[in-house]
């Protein structure tokens, strides 16, 4: 579903933020992208959901060339970006309406694709709301929703649990896993909550300073009775614990 050969990424001015990423994802994963701030998470989901253009390096992506099949590859992912959000005002369903028509879809098809993806999120009679009346974990299963109203096969999600209280945390994750389980959907997901990435992740990368660092299941890493933050810490010299303050950037 991923397969990434020395993907690269250097700013203007000469800031290395991704450094020949060598990954892959099968179909039906859940892979957990891992590492401190500034490590180069987002701006390789960025790349991979196109938005970016890679320095270097080459990616497949839901069976299209990254670079020269973008609409193809834009076609069957969806993005939540870090820390966005629905306007605060505006009643849902006229935002999802709107996204609907933004494919392409008929009016008929995007009231399908509302009343499945609402369903499976567990939102269905909060779309008359306005998203200022909803709860954090309620906003960020409407921002998934946006991203799924296309009907991706593959979906990022970086940082979806960032804030949330531990009980929406939860709930947030079981409804990513319901999609991978119910749906088939390939998940590839930021987190700074390792525990979480150790119970949900069928797989999970650390990332630092833009290198691949780690690889492998949960269980597999955590040699020598340590957990995973033991393992981050020991990678990285950073505790994930001092992590989870989302800079926003490229969000
Ligand atoms: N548009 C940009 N121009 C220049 N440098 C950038 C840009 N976007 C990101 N960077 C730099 O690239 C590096 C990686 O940033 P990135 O946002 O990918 O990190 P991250 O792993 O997502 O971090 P966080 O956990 O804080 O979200 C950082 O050094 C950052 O300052
Ligand atoms: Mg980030």
């Amino acid at each position: 579903m991923i397969d990434t050969s020395g993907l690269s990424k250097t700013f203007k001015g000469g800031v290395e933020a991704v450094s020949a990423v060598d990954l892959s994802v099968r179909p039906g994963e859940i892979v957990g992208f891992l590492g401190p701030n500034g490590a180069g998470k987002t701006t390789t989901m960025r790349m991979l959901t196109t938005l970016l253009r890679p320095t270097a390096g080459t990616a497949t992506v839901a069976g299209h060339d990254l670079v020269a099949e973008q609409r193809q590859v834009r076609r069957r992912i969806g993005y939540v970006a870090q820390g966005s959000g629905l306007p605060p005002v505006s009643p849902v369903k006229g935002e999802l309406e709107l996204q609907g028509m933004l494919y392409g879809l008929s009016r008929r098809a995007v009231a399908a694709r509302i009343d499945d993806v609402l369903g499976r999120l567990e939102l269905t009679g909060l779309e008359t709301q306005i998203p200022v009346a909803l709860s954090g974990g309620q906003r960020r299963r409407f921002d998934i929703a946006f991203a799924l109203l296309h009907d991706p096969v593959l979906l990022f999600l970086d940082e979806p649990t960032t804030g949330l209280d531990p009980q929406s945390r939860a709930n947030l994750w079981e409804h990513v896993r319901a999609l991978r389980d119910g749906r088939g959907m390939t998940v590839f997901l930021t987190t700074h909550y390792l525990d979480e990435a150790d119970a949900l992740c069928d797989r999970v990368l650390i990332i630092d300073h833009g290198r691949i660092v780690a690889e492998g299941a949960p269980a597999e890493l955590k040699t020598g009775g340590r957990t995973l933050d033991d393992v981050f810490l020991d990678l990285t010299g950073r505790s994930p614990r001092e992590q989870g303050t989302p800079t926003g950037k490229g969000a």
